[in-house]
């Protein structure tokens, strides 16, 4: 079944104080370039050549701007407006007719991480009709999804709990088969008003059809301030494989 990239890039990126003024945090550097470059190599890197990159309506100029047709970066690029931000899943939706019945591999913008997507697509392709996670151990979980793992199996995972059941982390990493679509479609906004990711994953793990892989290398998100300067920190030291 043929597999398709989705880069969320959207987000008012309000915890970045006057860095995002007038621009989008996805466009803020993270090594030599900007921070969406990192998502899009690691998609084009794993060989995926359709890429649907989601933003706002403020930016999206400088995003065509800054990456064209993507012919530059080996693959074709199309864009897809979020009027409001509306959560991740709900970004995820609006990509329901670019993916027209393909899987889909789906990229938090602003999450940066060493390994290359491969192996973590090699294991999703042994069940194609599952949703896969990519996982890590982190100091600080509660800002995050969290997973329980029983053995290799994910039993539970709890968005931003106030006493987290393990240290793994839900990276911004997800691959979904196309009934993914449907499942958006009947979520209800949580209590910050989002459709969660979360509540996506905890429909495939209900189900039985949910896979995870645990990176080996680093992993941060680049959302505020400090995990900015953490990210370049990270990829000025060992630099992100692709
Ligand atoms: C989102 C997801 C969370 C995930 C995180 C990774 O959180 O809701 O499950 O662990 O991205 O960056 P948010 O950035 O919306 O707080």
């Amino acid at each position: 079944m043929a597999i398709r990239g989705v880069i969320l890039a959207g987000g008012k990126g309000t915890r970045m104080g006057e860095l995002t003024k007038v621009t989008n945090k996805h466009l803020l550097p993270v090594g030599p370039w900007p921070m969406v470059y990192h998502p899009l190599k690691k998609l084009v890197g794993a060989g995926l050549q359709e890429i649907l990159l989601v933003s706002g309506t403020d930016h999206m100029g400088d995003f065509v701007e800054l990456l064209g047709s993507g012919k530059d970066h080996n693959c074709r690029l199309t864009y897809r407006v979020q009027d409001e931000a509306g959560g991740i899943a709900q970004a995820l939706g609006l990509a329901e007719h670019f993916c027209m019945g393909s899987r889909s591999c789906v990229l938090l913008g602003d999450n940066i991480f060493r390994d290359p997507l491969v192996p973590l697509l090699e294991k999703a392709n042994s069940r194609p009709d599952w949703a896969w996670i990519g996982l890590k151990q982190v100091p600080d979980p509660g800002r995050y999804g969290v997973a329980e793992l029983k053995g290799e199996r994910v039993v539970g995972i709890e968005e931003k709990p106030a006493e987290p059941k393990s240290d793994l982390a839900v990276v911004g990493i997800y691959i979904y088969p196309p009934d993914v679509f449907g499942l958006i479609k009947t979520l209800k906004p949580s209590k910050r008003g989002e459709l969660e990711i979360t509540d996506v994953n905890n429909h495939y793990l209900s189900q039985g059809r949910m896979g995870c892989s645990v990176l080996d290398g680093y992993w941060t998100d680049a959302g505020t301030l400090d995990s900015l300067d953490y990210a370049n920190e990270l990829t000025r030291k060992d630099p992100p494989r692709f």
